[in-house]
């Protein structure tokens, strides 16, 4: 399983010649082997941008980012990557089914039909199998593309608001389905997410970045065991944390 190291980590974007933005200030952060991290933090504060960093698909302005001790891209030379992207990006030609094909046929490996059927299952689309992603709804593309991210078995799992659109009965299910993955298989995972209650549910520690340049301003190691269940969600506990975070996603919060 995979260690993931930011040392020093920012990211400045040029617009044009005159402007750049800064979209994330120098951060330090380490992610153990197995951990699961959620990111919470306002629209533009560089979530997906560190995603990118960590995946190796774009390289940071200043520090280093390593996985296992090793520059990401090395990761994804052997497949040990599995991201959902915030917008699904999934092949418009291509059905469900040949979608998962996809991240086999990159590794140069034979699909593996048997494990692609128990994940079309796992993520509730059997019977769609043949469907394009043209055919499905915003929510059933969402579940294809995490069912893409788990195909080849990743160290790391890179979630990037992958439940966005989903009804909330859906996003509960998902949400005990992804744990009971996690669970299973120990995969360091990072998941962007805007909703609170459901970091607090799924993470082992929850990171809350400042607006741009994204700085991490709160961190808190989510006191819960597991498994978590519908009943977690009820304690008192469980309630002063979400406020309490909520809180701390206010532009005007000010760090202890
Ligand atoms: N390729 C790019 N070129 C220029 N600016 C970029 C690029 N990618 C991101 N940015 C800028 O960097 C900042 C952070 O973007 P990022 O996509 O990481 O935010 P985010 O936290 O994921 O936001 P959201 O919650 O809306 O998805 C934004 O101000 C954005 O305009
Ligand atoms: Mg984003």
């Amino acid at each position: 399983m995979a260690t993931i190291e930011l040392k020093g980590v920012s990211k400045e974007f040029r617009i044009n010649r005159e402007r750049s933005v800064l979209a994330l200030g120098a951060m330090d952060l380490t992610i153990r082997e197995g951990e699961f991290i959620a990111l919470l933090g306002p629209s533009g504060c560089g979530k997906s941008t560190i995603l990118n960093l960590v995946a190796g698909l774009d390289e940071p302005s200043t520090g280093t980012v390593t996985v296992d001790g090793l520059p990401p891209r090395q990761l994804q030379t052997k497949q040990q990557l599995g991201i959902a992207f915030q917008e699904h990006a999934l092949l418009p030609w291509r059905s469900v089914e040949g979608n998962l094909e996809l991240p086999f046929q990159i590794a140069g490996r034979k699909p593996d039909r048997e494990h692609i059927a128990g994940l079309i299952e796992l993520v509730g689309l059997k019977g769609f199998e043949s469907a394009r992603p043209s055919q499905l709804s915003g929510g059933m593309r969402q579940r294809v593309s995490i069912a893409r991210a788990l195909c080849l078995a990743p160290k790391l799992l890179l979630l990037d608001e992958p439940f966005g659109a989903l009804d909330a009965v859906t996003r509960r299910s998902m949400n005990l389905e992804l744990q009971r993955i996690w669970q299973e298989k120990q995969i360091t995972t990072i998941l962007v997410t805007h909703t609170v209650e459901e970091a607090l549910f799924l993470a082992d520690r929850v990171l809350v970045m400042s607006g741009r340049p994204g700085r991490i301003v709160r961190e808190v190691q989510v006191p819960f065991p597991r498994p978590r269940t519908v009943e977690t969600m009820r304690q008192e506990l469980f309630h002063q944390l979400v406020d309490d975070l909520t809180l701390s996603l206010e532009p005007e919060y000010k760090e202890p």
